[in-house]
């Protein structure tokens, strides 16, 4: 059955190749953004509405027009983690009081299904070993605390206004949707993969392996790379099961979103090597401030709970975020 769904944060990265894969479910994506950070250009003139999550006026102006919104998908939040350490009042009055705003303004509106982009940075530093949905939290940044806390809200908000909320903690999300309708569009390049194309493209000097003597097999850092459009699906699946999932009335789900498998820095800087066809210049270098030797996900619970699993490769997502690159350069999205 198609569904009006707002997705707050809805020209970001993952907000945007979200909304991509919701219209390909046959549902109507509604965006409301701020832009301060994202694009415009990426709803592709779905319904967009330039404001403040925290705005019960804005939020209740996307209501009187679509009157039929049953499920919000909060992707909308300053999401750099160096800068939350730089900006910690920014990151907590954004992404957990405007999110509280948010939700309250949710329930007003009868919207009872919310679906929280959090993230896997609250498991804090794991030494490189498989985390669930019940391993101990221990968010190590601002920024990780903003997304614990909103869960934290959220549950209780939940209890307190019968919503059906699901956190999906995502693990290191990189690509592009194969369709190229939307990537990453930060201009400051802070994830791994914008910095290896950087470096493929010229652009950088050289790759740098921050840490080599954390406890993993080759003694560089392990994550769990899921590609971006493997999880915009994984909200098209969550839209559509929350009956399944909610079974018994309001209630508050966590989903690992991960592969279930880790890569380490050296094994994706060789994964990026093939794809690109020859090698590119790296450097072995001290862990910056901050750094963890991080984790991967058991993604049981979103295949029993979701039918979810990721089935597209680390060579396919690299090969997605060299072909937007170029097409954001060329369209000043960059
Ligand atoms: N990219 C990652 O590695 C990653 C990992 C785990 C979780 N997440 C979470 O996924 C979500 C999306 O991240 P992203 O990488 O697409 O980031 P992004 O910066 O590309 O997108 C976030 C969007 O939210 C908008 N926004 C921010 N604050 C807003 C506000 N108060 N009101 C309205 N709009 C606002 C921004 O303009 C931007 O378009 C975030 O909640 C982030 O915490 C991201």
């Amino acid at each position: 059955m198609s569904k009006e769904v707002l997705v707050t944060g809805g020209g970001g990265y993952i907000g945007s190749t979200i909304v991509s894969a919701l219209e390909d479910a046959g549902h109507m994506p509604i965006v409301l953004d701020s832009l301060v950070n994202g694009r415009a250009e990426l709803a592709r003139g779905l319904p967009f509405y330039r404001g403040d999550i925290a705005d019960p006026d804005i939020v209740s102006a996307v209501f009187e027009d679509h009157p039929n919104i049953g499920c919000a998908i909060h992707c909308a939040a300053l999401a750099i983690v160096p800068d939350s350490v730089n900006r910690p009042y920014d990151y907590y009055r954004n992404n957990v009081a405007g999110s509280m705003e948010l939700f309250k303004t949710l329930a007003e509106h009868g919207c009872g299904d919310i679906i929280f982009s959090s993230s896997a940075s609250v498991y804090g530093a794991t030494g490189g070993v498989m985390v669930t949905e019940e391993s101990r939290v221990s968010p190590e940044s601002p920024y990780a605390r903003t997304k614990l806390m909103t869960e934290m809200m959220l549950e209780d908000m939940s209890a307190s206004f019968g919503l059906r909320s699901l956190a999906l903690r995502y693990f290191n999300p990189i690509g592009a949707d194969p369709m190229m309708r939307s990537g990453q569009v930060q201009r400051e390049a802070s994830q791994i993969v914008a910095v290896l194309v950087e470096v493929a493209s010229g652009k950088r000097d050289v790759f740098r392996v921050t840490g080599t003597e954390w406890p993993t097999r080759d003694g560089t850092g392990i994550r769990d790379y899921v590609h971006v459009w493997d999880l915009a699906l994984a909200h098209a699946r969550a839209v559509d099961r929350m009956d399944g999932i909610f079974a018994d009335g309001a209630g508050f789900e966590i989903v690992n979103l991960g592969t279930g498998t880790g890569v380490t820095v050296r094994e994706m800087v060789s994964a990026f090597e093939r794809v690109h066809g020859s090698e590119i210049s790296k450097v072995d270098a001290p862990p910056r401030p901050g750094d963890v030797a991080g984790a991967y996900a058991s993604a049981d619970k979103a295949m029993r709970l979701l039918g979810w699993k990721p089935t597209l490769t680390l060579e396919e997502a690299f090969a997605h975020a060299i072909e937007w690159a170029g097409i954001a350069d060329a369209n000043g999205l960059g």
